[in-house]
C-alpha cells in the first residue's frame, strides 16, 4: 500500500443491541482500489455509509487525507457515493443528471457544460447529453450514475455493489472499464461487493468481512493462496477442507498428521499459530490436485471418481477417498490422463498433491 489516505480506527456501529460494524480498523492507500467483500448482511454498506457521512459511528473515528471527518456531513467530505440502486432522475436528460451536483457550485455555464462533456467522454457516452434518462439501458444508466459522481471530482469514490443489477457479460465489461477509469483518474475507490470473482479481478487489496468484522486484508493473490481462516477459505473460491493434527513444529516447518493425506511436513509463514497436539484444518484448492491413473509421487491418495462434470474449459472431479467425510474436489484443464483416455465416473484413480501447497488453518 502507498501512503495512508483513509484511516478507519476502531469503528463500531450498532443497530439496537447488534453491532453491524464491530470494531473495524483499516487503512486504505492513496489511489488504491480497495474492495470490501463479504456475504449479505456482514456490514459492508454500513461501513461505506460511515465513510460517506450518511451514518455516524457509535465510537471510533475516520480520517480522510489526515482530516478527522467522523462527524462531517456528506457534502463536507472529499467523497462521493454511487449507491446500490442507482437513483438517477427519470425526468431529466443524461446531461442534466450528470450536471446535477454541479448546479450548487457557482460555475460558469460553459465550464459546467465542459465538465459534463468530459464526464460523458469518460464513460464513453459522448453525444448522449440530450437523451432522456428513461431511454437508457441498464448498463448505460449505471455509467451515468458513475459519471454523476465523478463529475464532482471526489478524492474518494464509494461504490456500493454498483454492478449488481447488470447481467454477467455487461458486468464483466464494466469491471474492466471501472478499473481503467480508476487508474486514469488516480482516485481512491472503495468498492463494495459480495462477488468474490469481481473483488479478485478488480482490486489492489480486499478486506473480507463477516459479522461486522474484517477477517483478512490482502491482495487478490495472497487472499486466494493464503487465506488466514476457515471463513475466508470458504468464501473466496472453492476449497477442500479436512481435519488434521499438528505433531510437531520446528522453525517454519509444521509436521501434520491427516486421516486422508497421511503424515507430511509443510512450511508456514506463521508457525507461532501452531503447536504440537493442536487440531487444525488443512486446505487445498481443487486445481492443486493432479488426477492420474498411475501414482508417480509419494503424495498420492487412492480414490474413486464419483462425478465428472464438464465445465467447458476444464473438468471438475469429485473423488471419494477413504476417511474423508465428503468427496474431494479436483479441477483440471485436461480431460484426459497421460495415456490419452478420458476419465470416467467410477474409475479408480489417484490424486497427487504437493505438501508445500497445503494451507494450514487454525480450527475455530
Ligand atoms: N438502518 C438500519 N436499521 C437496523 N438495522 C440495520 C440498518 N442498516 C443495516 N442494518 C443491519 O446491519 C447489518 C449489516 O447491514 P449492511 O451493512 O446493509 O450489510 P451488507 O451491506 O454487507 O449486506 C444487517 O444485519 C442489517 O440488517
Ligand atoms: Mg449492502
Amino acid at each position: 500500500m502507498s501512503d495512508t489516505f483513509i484511516h478507519i480506527e476502531n469503528v463500531i456501529k450498532r443497530f439496537g443491541a447488534r453491532a453491524a460494524v464491530n470494531n473495524v480498523t483499516l487503512d486504505i492507500g492513496r489511489g488504491e482500489f480497495f474492495s470490501l467483500l463479504g456475504p449479505s448482511g456482514c456490514g459492508k454498506t454500513t461501513l461505506l455509509r460511515m465513510l460517506g457521512g450518511f451514518a455516524q459511528p457509535d465510537s471510533g473515528r475516520i480520517l480522510i487525507d489526515a482530516e478527522d471527518v467522523t462527524t462531517l456531513p456528506p457534502n463536507r467530505r472529499p467523497t462521493n457515493m454511487v449507491f446500490q440502486s442507482y437513483a438517477i432522475f427519470p425526468h431529466l436528460t443524461v446531461g442534466e443528471n450528470i450536471g446535477y451536483g454541479l448546479r450548487r457550485q457557482k460555475l460558469e455555464t460553459s465550464e459546467r457544460d465542459r465538465r459534463v462533456d468530459d464526464a460523458l467522454a469518460l464513460i464513453r457516452l459522448d453525444g448522449f447529453g440530450a437523451r432522456r434518462a428513461t431511454e437508457l439501458s441498464g448498463g448505460e444508466r449505471q455509467r451515468v450514475a458513475l459519471a454523476r459522481a465523478l463529475v464532482m471530482r471526489p478524492k474518494v469514490l464509494l461504490l456500493d455493489e454498483p454492478l449488481g443489477a447488470l447481467d454477467k457479460r455487461l458486468r464483466e465489461a464494466m469491471q474492466v472499464e471501472l478499473r481503467q477509469i480508476q487508474r486514469r483518474l488516480g482516485i481512491t475507490f472503495v468498492f463494495v461487493t459480495h462477488d468474490q470473482e469481481e473483488a479478485l479481478s478488480m482490486s489492489d487489496r480486499i478486506g473480507v468481512m463477516s459479522g461486522g468484522r474484517i477477517l483478512q486484508i490482502a491482495g487478490p493473490k495472497m487472499l486466494y493462496d493464503a487465506p488466514n481462516c476457515r471463513e475466508v477459505a470458504e468464501f473466496v473460491g472453492t476449497m477442500n477442507l479436512l481435519p488434521a493434527l499438528v505433531t510437531g513444529v520446528s522453525g517454519g516447518n509444521v509436521k501434520v498428521q491427516s486421516p486422508v493425506f497421511g503424515a507430511f511436513e509443510t512450511v508456514t509463514a506463521e508457525p507461532e499459530r501452531y503447536n504440537a497436539g493442536q487440531k487444525i484444518l488443512i486446505a487445498l484448492r481443487p486445481e492443486k490436485f493432479e488426477v492420474v491413473r498411475a501414482a508417480s509421487s509419494p503424495h498420492a491418495i487412492r480414490g474413486t471418481l464419483t462425478a465428472v462434470s464438464y465445465l467447458g474449459d476444464r473438468h471438475q472431479f469429485q473423488i471419494t477417498v477413504e476417511n474423508a467425510e465428503k468427496p474431494l474436489l479436483a479441477g483440471t484443464h485436461f480431460d484426459r490422463s497421460m495415456d490419452g483416455a478420458p476419465f470416467r465416473s467410477g474409475e479408480e484413480i489417484y490424486v497427487q498433491w504437493n505438501p508445500n501447497e497445503v494451507v494450514l488453518l487454525p480450527k475455530t
